[in-house]
């Protein structure tokens, strides 16, 4: 037993560090965004598709849930499927992308449930410059990460920020270098592609949370009636 909560306080510090002792930043998206969602799924098929599938997700359903019609669908989102009930899956070999980036780039249908959506958010805020990897970039929060970094056209470079502690130098924060003026737009763009993660995590979210609220009126109603009906039974009994 004395052994059981060693190891659990042990544990415990690795648990609280697991995103590499990094702060995460808060992500504000909002499921209920049509707009937002739509723009993250055109960002996710530009940007993400090439690499990543999203196997579990159909074209169609996504369509039907944002708000995007069949022709729409097909003229804007749709590379490598030709038909609407197709999933997102991708074209890309595993073994050639093994080779290319030393690993096969995950399946993202569920990465907001098993990262969480500030932990995503993060990630794509924290890429920076490092000449010491392959494409020359590094990631705050997923140390020698094998993806590039895709999306540099829409945020630019990032500069680590080095302090020395302890004759160790540590980073302590990334600067963008050049142009600022794309800063806040790309923030909301990684939010929309955020949304549309987290949308895709568990397409049904939003009908469960609308169903949910639905369930609680109900019971509260019925609960109303339960205590009429309680003090009309035990009227005659006092
Ligand atoms: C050029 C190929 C490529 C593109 C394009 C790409 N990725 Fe990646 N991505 C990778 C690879 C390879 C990894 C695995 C990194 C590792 O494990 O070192 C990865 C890992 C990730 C992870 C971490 C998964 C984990 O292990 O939890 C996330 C999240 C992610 N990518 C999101 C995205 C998003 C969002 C986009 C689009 C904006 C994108 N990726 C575009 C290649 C790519």
């Amino acid at each position: 037993m004395k052994k059981l909560i060693t190891t659990l306080i042990l544990l415990l510090p690795s648990i609280g560090f697991a995103s590499g002792g990094v702060a995460l930043q808060h992500v504000n998206n909002d499921l209920t965004d049509n707009d937002s969602l739509k723009a993250g799924a055109q960002l996710f098929v530009d940007y993400c598709s090439g690499c990543h599938s999203a196997d579990y997700v159909r074209f169609q359903r996504i369509g039907k849930d944002i708000g995007i019609s069949d022709e729409e669908l097909l003229k804007d989102f749709m590379f490598s499927a030709d038909k609407v009930g197709e999933t997102m899956s991708i074209a890309m070999d595993k073994a050639d992308s093994k080779k290319w980036f030393g690993v096969t780039p995950p399946d993202l249908s569920v990465i907001s449930r098993s990262r969480g959506t500030d932990w995503l958010y993060t990630y794509m805020m924290s890429f920076y410059l490092d000449p010491s990897r392959p494409f020359g970039v590094n990631n705050l929060i997923f140390p020698d990460v094998g993806m590039p970094h895709v999306m540099w056209d829409r945020q630019g470079w990032q500069e680590a920020v080095y302090e020395e502690h302890d004759g160790h130098k540590v980073i302590t924060s990334l600067k963008l270098i050049g142009s600022k003026d794309k800063a806040e737009q790309y923030k909301k763009d990684v939010t929309d592609l955020v949304n549309f993660l987290d949308y895709i995590g568990e397409p049904a979210k939003l009908q469960r949370l609308a169903l949910g609220w639905k369930v609680i009126l109900f019971l509260f109603i019925f609960l109303i009636f339960a205590i009429l009906l309680k003090k009309e039974y035990w009227k005659d009994i006092h």
